[in-house]
């Protein structure tokens, strides 16, 4: 990968909740209402006023993103988006998913963001197998990163260990 390119991707074990970036992504569901893993402690970080907020936004399809400001959150603003329920691969998963990876960067940019962190998106709840979740993420990010050079950091946040070992392996084939 191009060096200009390295140097703007990141890839770290933690709490997503944590990050002092711009914009954090959840991986939220279809009803925007909040849930368990990365939307649940998303939502308990930024305390009641983000649920308030989703109630207006009438949800979101799979696949698109949706912003919000970031409330007790150290990010000013949290990016939802909906990844797609894995079904065995043949029910266009994989190209919903990289579209969750393109339109939060696309409305993170639209919002002048420039530091983002990206859960790994369906790979929890929503059963994506990890590497090809990851494939599809750390393409999808390098491809829209080669052509929008105002996003400064992308940081993929691995909630374990051997997320992150995927990352690492991909990243570095790629
Ligand atoms: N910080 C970073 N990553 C986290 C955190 C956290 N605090 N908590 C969980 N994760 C990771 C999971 O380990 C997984 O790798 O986020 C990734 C996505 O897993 P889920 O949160 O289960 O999301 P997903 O698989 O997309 O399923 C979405 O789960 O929580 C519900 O409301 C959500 O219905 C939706 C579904």
């Amino acid at each position: 990968m191009k060096n200009s390119l390295k140097n703007r991707i990141e890839i770290v074990i933690a709490d997503i909740t944590k990050q002092k970036v711009d914009a954090i992504v959840n991986a939220a569901n279809n009803s925007l209402l909040g849930g368990g893993g990365v939307d649940g402690a998303i939502h308990r970080a930024a305390g009641k006023e983000l649920l308030e907020e989703c109630r207006t936004l009438g949800g979101c399809k799979t696949g698109e993103a949706k912003i919000t400001k970031g409330y007790n959150l150290l990010s000013k603003q949290v990016i939802h988006t909906v990844g797609p329920i894995w079904r065995g691969g043949n029910n266009n998963e994989d190209n919903l998913l990289a579209n969750c990876y393109k339109n939060s960067l696309q409305l993170a940019v639209e919002n002048k963001i420039r530091t983002i962190a990206l859960p790994a998106i369906s790979t929890g709840v929503y059963s994506f197998p990890i590497e090809r979740a990851t494939k599809i993420a750390i393409n999808s990010v390098k491809e829209f990163l080669s052509n929008n050079l105002t996003l400064e950091k992308v940081i993929f946040v691995c909630f374990s260990e051997s997320d992150y070992l995927v990352y690492q392996s991909i990243i570095d084939k790629i």
